[in-house]
């Protein structure tokens, strides 16, 4: 990689987490997808040459348990849902330059020579590890087999990930209290021989890497903790038939399969070399990517400029995949000889109506339920790319998907580019013959520039919005001028504003592009222009339109309130007819912690005889809030110390619902802040408010309609 700023002389890649191949997508994935798509369309409208590359994630447990479920072969099981995915991604306009998967020959053969060489190289041993074995089945529990309890955070983990808590990797035998998903026993531990990718051999190599690394700071400061002290050796083989196999002319490993995270990322690789065999090596190299020349630039040591001509790779993740990303995969690609990546973007999570989106109890927007309520893909992606900072999470509602589509695209965008293009085509035909003014051609150029630096940053909200503000500038400048009040008056003047409307649609098109690239495409066709607004250059911004184009139609359509509604219910009904269906099997998760069951009576406190005055109550200052983050205050296993936006300030709140409500689910809440609370001191931690909930539950208080925050309760 060089260390240039993009565009570079060098080719990049930018690759997506690869989906498991066991369920449907849903909007919670589609955001990795969005978000690196945008991102690698900018690339290129910077000019950045770029690859855009993912595949289906194949192997491992995710995918053996679910289609044991259904009774399924594996492969079988998960090709149906690979070619699903291959099917669904382009239309949300996600257009991927290779989308292959992880059991297909090139990443089969391409693992095998990874592990080849982590052999040669001696970063892999065999050691004799305790693994989890239900005793009824007679048979080891590798990975999402068993259940149990996280030894870090002491969260509900299940076999290699603690998904509900500190999101940490778990070796075999990791797991407290293990528990069989097959049969509900406990499990018990079993000796077995496995083979080991020495991670401490990478101590010092990450230590750098990590300083290098660009992209968002989760990525590059969470691994840091993780990797404090010596790191422990990674279990790269698992007692499982599906997978990849350990290769055969190695020793040992006989029976064995790789882990799922060997193969997985590996695709990333294969992939791009399917590309590149598809184009061929001139228009696309994945050698120089990927490998790093030269076998006396191998091992455990690292030095800039081995990789000069290497190229750029940049990896969009979601957040809970940052160890895997940020420190398993780069010993991987060391180890073998590989490039390492220049960047890695860890988004936040999506949630759904204000809670986590939760597949298990049906709490979750489904990629094809938005495709069949017929919205343009577009919108979706304008919202997920721009609802908050990549790294932030971001809440999806039917709701505020209605408001942000009529207010911003239609509302803005929309009126400022049909009033423009049918007045310029009214009364000039299409473009004007004047010049653009120059506080206009400024305009544009700075947000080119913007663009630019967004990019860079990979801040893709910002990119994202860039094309808005521009619309914003372009609304209040048609508004301030009044063409319309000119064209008899002054038609020169006239003139003049409509041409330079006509441009800032054009730039609007150029810039919107890498979010928007559906109706980019058809905006650059009402403006008369011939080809693809995907292979102009941002400087096309800045040139005349066609002197000649047709009457506009609406660019983007209103969402309709019955729509939303009725999109709501169903949303609804799944959720609570999950949750009574769990409920009526007993399973005691389902009501009750998300507070959507039907209120009970409470044992009721009686009321307080004593009245306060007016005044006692105007001393009390309650404002609307809205929870920024969350999370455990270490050391109390009641307490979550909480930032909340408050309009005015964040304030740091410590809060004892740590046991009533998922610290995940917290952030984007809003909630009802008594702002003039003593300030107190809980475990070192100041809390400055107090956040109003009801009852033994914590059901927490908010608002029903849009209160701006910072609103006073009154
Ligand atoms: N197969 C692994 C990734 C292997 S990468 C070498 C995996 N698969 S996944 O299907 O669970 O997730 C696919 C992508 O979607 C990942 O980038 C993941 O982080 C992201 N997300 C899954 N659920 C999500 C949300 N609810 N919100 C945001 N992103 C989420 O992980
Ligand atoms: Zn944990």
């Amino acid at each position: 990689m060089s260390n240039d700023e993009f565009p570079t002389d060098q080719p990049a890649v930018v690759t997506c987490g690869l989906p498991y191949a066991n369920g449907d997508l849903h909007v919670g994935h589609l955001r990795t997808y969005v978000d690196g798509d945008a991102l690698s369309r900018s690339l290129r409208r910077i000019g950045q040459q770029t690859a855009f590359v993912s595949g289906s994630d194949m192997h491992g447990t995710p995918v053996a348990v679910n289609a044991a479920e259904e009774g399924v072969e594996p492969r079988e099981f998960a090709l149906d849902f690979h070619e699903t995915y291959a099917e669904t991604f382009p239309q949300f306009n996600i257009e991927f330059d290779n989308y292959g998967h992880t059991d297909d020959e090139t990443n089969v053969e391409l693992t095998q020579e990874f592990v080849r060489s982590w052999v040669e190289n001696d970063h892999v041993h065999e050691k004799e590890i305790e693994v989890a074995w239900d005793t009824e089945e007679d048979q080891p529990l590798p990975d999402r087999y068993v259940e149990g309890t996280c030894p870090y955070c002491g969260e509900q983990a299940r076999g290699d990930e603690c998904d509900e808590g500190c999101q940490r990797h778990l070796e075999p035998g990791e797991i407290e209290d293990p528990v069989s998903t097959l049969t509900g026993n406990p499990a018990e531990y079993r000796t077995r021989e496995h083979k080991f990718l020495r991670l401490a051999d990478f101590q010092e190599y990450l230590q750098g890497f990590l300083d290098r690394l660009e992209g968002t700071d989760n990525a590059q400061n969470q691994p840091r903790e993780w990797i404090e002290g010596e790191l422990q050796d990674l279990c790269i083989t698992r007692d499982m038939d599906w997978g990849v196999d350990y290769p055969e002319d190695v020793d040992g490993g006989e029976d064995l399969v790789l882990y799922v995270w060997v193969d997985a990322p590996i695709e990333y690789v294969a992939s791009t070399k399917q590309y590149s065999e598809r184009v061929g090596d001139d228009e696309y190299d994945w050698e120089q990517v990927w490998k790093v020349d030269g076998e006396e630039h191998h091992g455990t040591e690292w030095d800039d400029d081995w990789t000069d001509d290497n190229g750029e790779i940049i990896h969009v993740i979601g957040r809970d995949i940052i160890q895997h990303h940020a420190v398993f995969w780069p010993v991987m690609l060391r180890g073998a000889g590989y490039n390492e990546p220049r960047s890695i973007l860890a988004t936040g999570f999506v949630g759904i109506d204000g809670k986590a989106l939760s597949t298990s109890r049906n709490r979750a927007v489904w990629a094809d339920e938005y495709l069949d309520a017929g919205f343009h893909p577009d919108l979706f992606r304008y919202y997920i790319a721009t609802g908050a900072q990549i790294d932030t999470d971001v809440d999806f509602s039917w709701d505020r998907f209605q408001e942000r589509v009529n207010g911003e695209l239609v509302g803005n965008v929309g009126n400022f580019i049909y009033r423009s293009l049918l007045f310029a085509e009214r009364n000039y035909d299409g473009t004007p013959d004047a010049a653009v003014s120059d506080d206009v051609r400024d305009r544009i150029e700075s947000a080119i520039e913007d663009f630019e630096t967004a990019v860079r940053e990979y801040d893709v909200r910002e990119l994202a919005e860039i094309a808005i503000e521009l619309s914003n500038y372009g609304n209040e400048y048609i508004q301030r001028n009044e063409p319309w009040n000119l064209v008899d008056d002054d038609p020169d003047r006239a003139e003049q504003v409509i041409r330079d409307c006509v441009q800032l649609t054009k730039a609007v098109a150029v810039l919107m592009q890498p979010v928007l690239p559906g109706k980019a495409e058809r905006l650059w066709g009402q403006l008369g222009e011939q080809g693809s607004v995907a292979d102009v250059t941002l400087d096309s911004a800045l040139e005349a339109p066609p002197a000649e184009f047709g009457e506009p139609a609406e660019l983007f359509e209103q969402v309709e309130d019955d729509h939303i509604e009725a999109l709501n219910e169903e949303l609804q009904e799944r959720v609570e007819s999950e949750a009574s269906t769990e409920a009526s099997n007993g399973g005691g998760e389902a009501a009750g912690d998300d507070g959507d069951d039907d209120a009970e009576t409470a044992d009721l406190q009686p009321l307080v005889e004593d009245r306060i005055s007016f005044e006692d109550f105007e001393g009390v200052d309650m404002r609307v809030g809205e929870i920024r983050s969350a999370e455990p205050v270490e050391g109390a296993d009641k307490l979550l110390r909480l930032e909340v936006d408050i309009g005015h300030e964040v304030r740091q709140v410590v809060a004892g619902l740590r046991q009533l409500h998922d610290a995940e689910a917290l952030p984007g809440t809003r909630v009802i802040l008594l702002a003039n609370m003593e300030k107190a001191e809980l475990f070192g931690i100041e809390s400055n408010g107090m956040v109003l909930a009801a009852g033994d539950e914590a059901d927490l208080l908010t608002t029903h309609e849009d209160a701006p925050l910072g609103t006073r309760i009154k």
